[in-house]
């Protein structure tokens, strides 16, 4: 089984959107400092998580490791959604700063939009690559059906789920950015936490309007998780880790992990000592294929959202 390589997401650190919500700023310090001795180098974050704190907390801890970890090799990706192309500019100086670096590894285009004109948009961040303030262009959440139509931008990354909650298109995405050279990288291995082992979700958390609480999707949702328990009694280890691992062999470039707090960081790369076989990696998929069969017709991303 393949393993990709690991990246931070450190959406937890700004919550927002009704995501995290209480996430105590000492444990965001923590993953943080966890990831950079273990050696993580890819740091994912976006200019809407927490209005711009989570990337104040990155570029200040990043700092902080200044002396023993060269800038060069770090990773740092941002997304924004700016509203209009004169915006571009204006979003990235601002992310620069919270980051405090000078320059941006990735620069996501952070969802498709249904109102705002993006090819224009696109030409803006084509113009801040250009003079050097942005290494790469991404876009992020851009369903396979949109992508012929932006393939004259040099997009170099596509972030997308990857996760058994969400296997939608999995395989069609994996053959374009193939073909055009695009480098994937996954996100929410754990479906935004749905599949670690809790399962109740509070009233005023946003990840209760997720199709898999719908009526037609719960009971397939249901079935996957119990495959999940089984694998993870037979294997003696957290069923997080199980559905991590799934994601790792998914032939992503770059999987995401989520934490939020030390404990589950250590816990989600433990996960990369697990083997499973080709029967268990098999009843994953089909659990997955199921729970996918049952995704609202015409909703193309996990969250059911447009900008
Ligand atoms: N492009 C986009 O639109 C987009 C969308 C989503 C994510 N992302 C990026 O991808 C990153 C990863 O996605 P994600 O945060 O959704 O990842 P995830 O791994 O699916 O979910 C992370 C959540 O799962 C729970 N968790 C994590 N480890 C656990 C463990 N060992 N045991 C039990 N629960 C555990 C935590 O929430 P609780 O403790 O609250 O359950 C944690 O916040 C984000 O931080 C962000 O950078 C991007």
């Amino acid at each position: 089984m393949n393993k990709s390589e690991i990246g931070l997401g450190c959406w937890q650190f700004g919550p927002s959107f009704g995501f995290w919500d209480g996430q105590d700023h000492l444990d965001s310090v923590r993953v943080l400092h966890k990831a950079l001795r273990d050696n993580i180098r890819h740091f994912d974050t976006a200019a809407s998580y927490g209005s711009g704190r989570s990337e104040q907390l990155l570029g200040h801890q990043i700092k902080r490791f200044a002396n023993s970890i060269r800038r060069e090799d770090l990773r740092i990706a941002t997304k924004i959604m700016p509203k209009s192309p004169a915006l571009v500019r204006k979003d990235v100086q601002k992310s620069l700063s919270r980051l405090c670096t000078p320059y941006l590894d990735i620069l996501y285009l952070h969802w498709p939009s249904s109102s705002i004109e993006l090819p224009p948009i696109l030409e803006a961040m084509l113009q801040i690559k250009d003079e050097g303030l942005v290494r790469s262009l991404g876009l992020s959440n851009f369903p396979l059906s949109l992508l012929p139509s932006l393939s004259e931008y040099p997009i170099s990354y596509l972030q997308s789920p990857c996760s058994l909650l969400w296997t939608k298109d999995i395989q069609s995405l994996r053959s374009y950015c193939t073909k055009h050279a695009i480098k994937l990288v996954g996100y929410s291995p754990l479906g935004l936490g749905l599949l670690n082992g809790k399962h109740l979700i509070a009233p005023d958390d946003s990840r209760k309007d997720l199709y898999v609480f719908t009526e037609s999707s719960y009971s397939a949702y249901r079935d996957l998780y119990a495959i999940l328990e089984g694998l993870s009694e037979k294997h003696q280890r957290p069923m997080a880790q199980i559905a991590i691992r799934w994601a790792m062999a998914q032939g992503f470039d770059v999987l995401l992990l989520g934490a939020r707090n030390k404990t589950q960081l250590e816990e989600n790369l433990a996960a990369r000592s697990i083997e499973l076989s080709g029967d268990e990696c098999s009843a994953l998929d089909r659990a997955a294929s199921f729970l996918a069969v049952t995704i609202p017709s015409g909703q193309d991303n996990l969250f059911g959202h447009r900008w």
